[in-house]
């Protein structure tokens, strides 16, 4: 299947992303004081369920602090330094979107955490790190937009190294017709869901085994019951991925809650071994 990455790219495109996150984290203090982590709140979590999905993630691909860490799709890099603190790893993230990168490394310099993590523009499609430089490779809610996963999950296999895992958190298509604009794609057009088991087949026909496998639906749709309780409360209480997709963003995130609470799309998070 081919794909036209110009249309992922627009929808990812963010121009003036670094102004906006600056204005909103403002009242937070001054430019110079260090934030953490936590402080970004829901902004730099581009997935469902935020902190909590990367955390537990991390944990289920029992990521040390010696491993080497791949994170494809970083987006802002909101996993990439919440792992990193956490696990007291190193961790280098790779995003097509050149405005996403340089969000990306402002927010590691006002978290102090330059030394921990590295970002990089470019496609999970087309990487030229070399075969087996790292220990862990993850992908968080990225896979949906690309349409050739077979390269994708061979691409991620050529990169790790023996005893390497591949950590997986993605959405599934479901029942029925998924409501658009996602999060992740204005229309059907830059939208490429695989079912949990036919994902499970191209990843493991790349040279990858299951090594843990979690229906995450229930729990993405307790939380999208909340996010839809929130919403009508209008309680935003820090910042929140709007700053960073702009003025649509309650509308992909209101379909995107429909589409879990009617079973239309599905949340899989697993973890495979090189083997
Ligand atoms: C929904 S966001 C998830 C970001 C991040 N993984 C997180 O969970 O916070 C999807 C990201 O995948 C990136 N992306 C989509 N297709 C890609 C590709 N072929 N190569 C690299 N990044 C891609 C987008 O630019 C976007 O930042």
């Amino acid at each position: 299947m081919t794909q036209d990455m110009s249309g992922v790219g627009e929808h990812y495109a963010a121009t003036g992303v670094v102004q906006r996150i600056r204005a909103a984290l403002a009242s937070l203090g001054p430019e110079d004081r260090p934030l953490t982590p936590r402080e970004l709140g829901t902004m730099d979590q581009f997935h469902t369920r935020g902190h909590a999905a990367t955390a537990e993630l991390a944990e289920l691909a029992g990521i040390e602090s010696t491993d080497r860490v791949l994170d494809l799709g970083c987006g802002i890099g909101g996993p990439a330094r919440l792992i990193a603190a956490s696990r007291g790893c190193r961790v280098v993230g790779v995003d097509l979107s050149e405005g996403f990168v340089e969000a990306a490394r402002y927010l590691s310099l006002r978290t102090g955490q330059q030394q921990r993590v590295q970002f990089h523009a470019g496609s999970a499609l087309a990487l030229d790190f070399a075969d087996a430089s790292f220990d862990v490779v993850l992908l968080q809610h990225v896979a949906m937009n690309i349409a050739d996963r077979p390269r994708l999950y061979r691409q991620i296999r050529r990169l790790l190294a023996r005893g390497g895992r591949f950590a997986t958190y993605d959405v599934v298509r479901g029942d029925g017709e998924v409501l658009y604009p996602a999060p992740w794609a204005r229309d059907a057009r830059d939208s490429f869901l695989l079912d949990a088991q036919a994902t499970r087949e191209t990843v493991e026909a790349a040279g990858l085994r299951v090594r843990a496998w979690l229906d995450d639906t229930p729990a993405a749709r307790s939380w999208a019951a909340q996010l839809k309780v929130a919403a009508a409360a209008a309680t935003p209480a820090t910042p929140g991925l709007g700053v960073v997709m702009g003025p649509d963003f309650p509308l992909q995130a209101g379909n995107h809650a429909r589409n879990l609470l009617e079973g239309r799309v599905g949340v899989l998070m697993a973890v495979f071994d090189a083997v």
